[in-house]
């Protein structure tokens, strides 16, 4: 897939996406400097699950060359349309856990807590043993995950016909409407999976709902800190940093986040060791601990 598709007509979800979903605190200059990083070794970003290139567009803006991989052809669309004028960003549609492109990187992300859609160990080790393939020599895979909060995870299991409640609104640009987004959440404890459905209401300027529209269920793996570890052992990445924000900040008891730095260890380790933090390794937390 080139520069995207805009005949392709999107569903809701693709092209509200951008709207619903903010940016982390700190995020965007998180993997600004990743990919800075991965450009000093002459090296290609890639983003697994790519989704309408919100993270993947930012950093080819900024002169990394980026590959944005997605399933999802609506999301690509919304991708390709949004970065029509960029020729350093290009977009395939292929799935995470089976991928192949030939190529590759300095730099592999995971972002917008996108890993929960693999729901089993064996998608989740397929998909890191591709990411692995594809990182050259001592590149980095960086994944943002939640930090499960077994508080509110015990009430979903408790409560397991969960009802939709408010979530988040936000201005739907086609129409210029609000919207009201509600979402309903279960969890299956036995497979560490919570359910989630959406229903989006459309309101006019008095407030009443002149549209409303349910997804399908969605299912998202919780995964728990030393689960991802295990993974990453099992498939040779090296951890690297395990922070609990995009700033830097250790993973706590208090971290709603959890974002996973690992690389793929050097061919030829003990000779190249000297000559890796010669070129510097990618570690933000130094500059950030005082945010
Ligand atoms: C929550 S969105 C995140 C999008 C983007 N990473 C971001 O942060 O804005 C999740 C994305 O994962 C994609 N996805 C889910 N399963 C996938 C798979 N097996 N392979 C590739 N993409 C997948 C979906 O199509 C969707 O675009």
């Amino acid at each position: 897939m080139g520069g995207g598709s805009d005949e392709l007509e999107v569903g809701f979800y693709a092209e509200t996406y951008d709207a619903a979903v903010p940016d982390w605190p700190g995020e965007i200059s998180f993997y600004l400097e990743a990919a800075d990083w991965a450009k000093s070794r002459g090296e290609a970003v890639l983003e697994l699950a790519c989704g309408t290139g919100r993270v993947a567009i930012r950093l080819a803006q900024a002169g990394a060359r980026v590959v944005g991989l997605d399933l999802s052809p609506e999301m690509l669309a919304m991708a390709g349309q949004k970065s029509a004028a960029i020729d350093n960003v290009r977009w395939v549609e292929a799935d995470m856990r089976t991928f192949d492109l030939e190529q590759q990187f300095g730099l592999i992300l995971i972002p917008g807590h996108a890993f929960h859609n693999l729901l089993t160990p064996n998608d989740q080790v397929s998909c890191l043993t591709c990411a692995k393939r594809h990182l050259a020599s001592g590149g980095m895979l960086v994944v943002h995950l939640d930090h499960q909060d077994i508080g509110w995870l015990g009430d979903l299991a408790r409560d397991k016909d969960g009802a939709f409640v408010e979530e988040e609104t936000f201005e739907r640009p086609k129409t210029g409407r609000k919207v009201r987004a509600l979402r309903a959440w279960s969890y299956e404890r036995s497979t560490q999976t919570a359910i989630s459905q959406t229903r989006w209401e459309e309101l006019d300027e008095n407030g009443d709902v002149v549209e409303s529209r349910d997804t399908e269920p969605i299912r998202l793996h919780c995964l728990f800190r030393f689960e991802v570890e295990h993974l990453m052992a099992r498939v040779g990445l090296e951890v690297s940093a395990t922070y609990g924000d995009f700033f830097g900040h250790p993973l706590d008891d208090d971290s709603s986040q959890m974002i996973w730095v690992a690389r793929r260890p050097e061919d030829n380790a003990g000779e190249r060791e000297t000559t890796s933090s010669a070129s510097g390794d990618f570690r933000p937390e130094a500059k950030r601990r005082d945010k």
